[in-house]
């Protein structure tokens, strides 16, 4: 059986990519957990695969691990098909979010064990040349320590597991997994059982981890603000079914459903039912025009979903880079206004939709007033009313 391709530099094309290839998997009869999923993951890239619980996500990263089995299609690692390839021969290495270490043993063994069980076979080989299993041994020794300062964790390698913080135990796991220097990082949800700021801290030294490694990633997260900070591409699934890949700043920009739309970004984007009337997009309570060549002119007539995301609104009063005008200022009654310190999160009533702004904090509006907002209208997104697709 052909084994995983040798890792080369430099190139940029599939070397250690993951690719999905008219992927399915059906649990049982009619379980579709991934639905022709198709999506390439390029050499050294760090891609988030993200949506909500139940969305295929640890189906599909289980299944380039080789811990389930393929139902239609390929998965390929580098250029080879590894369908078939047994889990131990796929050169992964894998971080859940329950990881389990090795509770009897310490932390140098813990990250060593690996390492060990790999070299076991070369070991026996080399058992009659004593000095080379002793160079293994010292390139263990190094190779665990190495890894141990990578992640500040040196301090604690002669303790066991249960003496150490969640966060600390965290990074054993994650020191055990990048050891073996594989082709391919995969990692479940690994930061779900931090506190806030721990994981805040652990993303971060993820992003650096990977920035030194050059190691190919696939996260997993169901937490879009994971997925727009960690990813340099993300991949947005619902059940199942791939809806958008993108870097972080496209998707947020140009998110091709209302699905993508909803889910990134917080708070949410806000969306009104509305008709496109006379080339403008009219919601009842107020309308805007609609620049000059959109697509959405061909709906006239017709009923659409318009977007609005919380920060594109705007204190008419406070000077921003928007400048009011009648086309795109509104009233809107203040309901509630809650301060975040940096900014204000306002509910607005426009007539009878609730829409929620980000405030800059300078604002002077106050509850239960009603002020002017303006709306920056190269930001408005604009859906079909019936497909849900973008319109543009
Ligand atoms: N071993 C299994 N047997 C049957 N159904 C499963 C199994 N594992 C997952 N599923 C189902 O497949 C779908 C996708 O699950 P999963 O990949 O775990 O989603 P996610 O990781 O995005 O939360 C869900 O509907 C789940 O109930
Ligand atoms: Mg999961």
């Amino acid at each position: 059986m052909a084994k995983p391709a040798e890792r080369t530099e430099g190139d940029g094309g599939l070397v250690a990519g993951v690719a999905f290839r008219n992927v399915n998997k059906i649990y049982g009869k009619d379980v579709k957990a991934v639905n022709d999923l198709n999506l390439e993951v390029r050499d050294k890239e760090f891609m988030v695969l993200v949506g909500p619980s139940g969305c295929g996500k640890t189906t599909a990263l289980r299944m380039i691990a080789g811990l389930e089995e393929v139902t239609e299609g390929d998965i390929a690692i580098g250029d080879v098909r590894v369908n078939d390839v047994p889990p131990k021969d796929r050169d992964i290495a894998m971080v859940f979010q329950n990881y389990a270490l090795y509770p009897h043993m310490n932390v140098y063994d813990n990250i060593a064990f690996g390492l060990r069980l790999r070299e076991l076979k070369s070991f026996f080989w080399q058992l009659a040349n004593w000095s080379q299993a002793k160079t293994i041994k010292a390139d263990i020794d190094n190779r665990v320590k190495e890894v141990a300062r990578m992640l500040d964790i040196e301090k604690y390698l002669q303790r066991r597991p249960k003496e150490l913080s969640g966060g600390q135990r965290q990074r054993v796991a994650l020191a055990r997994a990048i050891v073996r220097k594989p082709k391919v990082f995969l990692m479940d949800e690994p930061l779900s059982n931090l506190d806030a700021k721990l994981r805040v801290q652990t993303r971060a030294e993820l992003i650096r981890l990977h920035r030194t490694l050059g190691i190919t990633t696939v996260y997993v997260t169901h937490d879009q603000v994971e997925a727009m900070t960690m990813g340099q591409r993300m991949a947005i699934m619902k059940d199942g079914v791939l809806q958008q890949c993108d870097q972080p700043e496209q998707v947020y920009k140009y998110p091709v459903n209302k699905f993508v739309a909803s889910f990134i970004g917080s708070p949410p984007m806000n969306f009104i039912d509305a008709t496109i009337t006379g080339g403008k997009v009219d919601a009842g309570a107020f309308s805007l025009p609609l620049p000059a060549g959109h697509a959405a002119l061909a709906y006239e007539g017709k009923k659409v979903t318009l977007g609005i995301r919380p920060e594109d609104i705007f204190d008419a009063n406070l000077a921003s880079n928007i400048a009011p005008s009648e086309a795109n200022t509104v009233d809107a009654k203040v309901d509630v206004l809650e301060p975040l310190g940096h900014e204000y999160v306002a509910y607005l009533g426009i007539g009878p939709h609730n829409v929620i702004a980000t405030i800059d904090n300078e604002t002077r509006v106050k509850e239960s007033q009603t002020s002017k907002f303006c709306i920056d209208l190269d930001a408005i997104h604009l859906f079909d009313a019936e497909t849900e697709q973008a319109i543009r």
